[in-house]
């Protein structure tokens, strides 16, 4: 399912049904890679099969691992055991994929081969120092392009070894990095977080049979450790799952349940932001999935008001933030979200990204390093032609806001969608917007 270049979203409808959406991105990242370096036969059901999780799966099929795909995004994996993945012939594409890169870069520089990661134009301009300073502190051979970016050239070294690191930024693609290299190291591996971010990898790790502990912040386990091959079934992507909740959200009359979707409480600050804004949402059915909890998510439309958003939500929202910034715009009264200078590093610097295109349609904005403000109205939006800077998060943001706008919102750019949630367009009409290729 390809998607167009150019969307128009018609103006007004509301949101109603019951929806599935694709499996949740950075599960299936995970499942795939701890998949392929476990011992034995590794099978994912909801995997998601969008473009950034194809770029994973094809990096280790160039390093002799076998994936075979059936139908609904199940996987079959047979592991190759830590250690034993063949050198790629090619630099391996990362495509648009932050945790692509940053976890196999991890994954990789204990591996024992030469490895070149590279991506796309966008994924070349996002800072890896993040990552790559921790893993030469570990003993990694690992350098970047100018000014800190990709590709990265990795060299075999014959040992790395555990360090104590302590984040400097909120990052689950720093932590999972260093957790990611602690694998093949010798002795301890600790990471300390003060802010928690999301905890995929270290579930997961454990799902696959390693012993972590993780206590106060302290993510720690011995090196040397071996996979076990385990049965995933991802959930739904809650990050995917925002762009409905909040369009049902924004209209009087949705009533909209999104099933089996990830509620893990690292990544659910999308409920906790619109709640606070007014939102009446309702978590039901609530069950587990191996490591992950799962839940329906039913949302009914009501007037929202602008808040000052916490901070202590923001690493638990940090992607839903361009669907919450259309909340706001139609909210009544002005929200405020400070400490959130990473949304600048994300597939597009998503604080101009949105910013730029909310003006556009009417919105007063103003921006500042790490913190923006919208004022919002409850008349909605106008109408206009929005770049969305080719970051799928955006172009989905800004078909939704086609439901409060007063006129017709064309979206440039927006084949990246096809990165994140392939079936968005079919999806999305299905739910009762009016969208379609220009
Ligand atoms: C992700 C972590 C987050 C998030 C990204 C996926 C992950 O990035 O924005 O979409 O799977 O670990 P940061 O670690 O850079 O915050």
């Amino acid at each position: 399912m390809t998607v167009p270049e150019c969307l128009v979203v018609e103006s007004g409808g509301c949101l109603s049904g019951v929806l599935r959406v694709p499996g949740d991105k950075s599960i299936s990242h995970r499942a795939v890679m701890f998949g392929s370096i476990a011992h034995g036969t590794t099978e994912i059901s909801g995997c998601l099969m969008g473009e950034d999780v194809r770029a994973t799966i094809a990096a280790f099929r160039a390093m002799g691992v076998a994936i075979h795909e059936h139908d609904g995004g199940s996987l079959t994996i047979t592991g190759r055991g830590i250690g034993a993945l063949m050198p790629p012939s090619a630099p391996l594409d990362m495509g648009n994929s932050g945790t692509s890169m940053r976890l196999m870069a991890g994954l990789l520089v204990g591996a024992g081969c030469d490895v070149v990661l590279t991506g796309d134009a966008s994924l070349r301009r996002r800072p890896m120092r993040r990552i790559t300073d921790p893993l030469t502190s570990m003993g990694a051979r690992i350098t970047t392009a100018r000014d800190g970016n990709a590709p990265l050239r990795i060299a075999a070294v014959s040992r790395l070894h555990g360090i104590r690191y302590q984040l400097p930024i909120a990052s689950a693609q720093v932590k999972s990095a260093i957790l990611l290299a602690g694998i093949h190291a010798e002795g301890r591996t600790c990471v300390v977080e003060t802010t928690p971010t999301r905890d995929h990898t270290e579930r997961m790790l454990r799902a696959f049979g390693v012993e972590l502990s993780v206590e106060s912040g302290e993510i720690a386990f011995d090196g040397g450790q071996t996979l076990t091959a385990t049965a995933i079934a991802v959930p739904g992507d809650i990050s995917s799952a925002a762009f409905f909740l909040v369009g049902a959200a924004l209209v009087d009359g949705s009533e909209l349940t999104v099933t089996d979707i990830g509620i893990n409480p690292t990544r659910t600050g999308v409920i906790d932001i619109l709640r606070r804004m007014g939102a009446d949402i309702v978590v039901s059915n609530e069950r587990s999935t191996g490591s992950e909890p799962v839940a329906d998510i039913t949302v009914r439309g009501v007037p929202l008001h602008g808040i000052d958003i916490p901070h202590e939500l923001v690493a638990s929202a940090i992607d839903e933030f361009p669907a919450l910034f259309v909340a706001a715009a139609c909210a009544e009264g002005v929200t405020r979200l400070a400490g959130a200078s990473e949304l600048r590093h994300k597939e597009s610097d998503r604080i101009e990204s949105m910013a730029t295109g909310l003006r556009t349609l009417g919105t007063v904005v103003t921006t500042a390093a790490d913190s923006i403000e919208i004022v919002g109205r409850k008349t909605g939006l106008g109408h206009g032609r929005i770049e969305s800077h080719g970051d799928h998060r955006i172009a989905m943001a800004f078909a939704v806001a086609g439901l409060r706008a007063a006129g017709p919102v064309e979206i440039t750019n927006c084949a990246a969608i096809g990165t994140s949630f392939p079936g968005f367009v079919e999806t999305a009409q299905a739910a009762g917007l009016t969208i379609h290729p220009r």
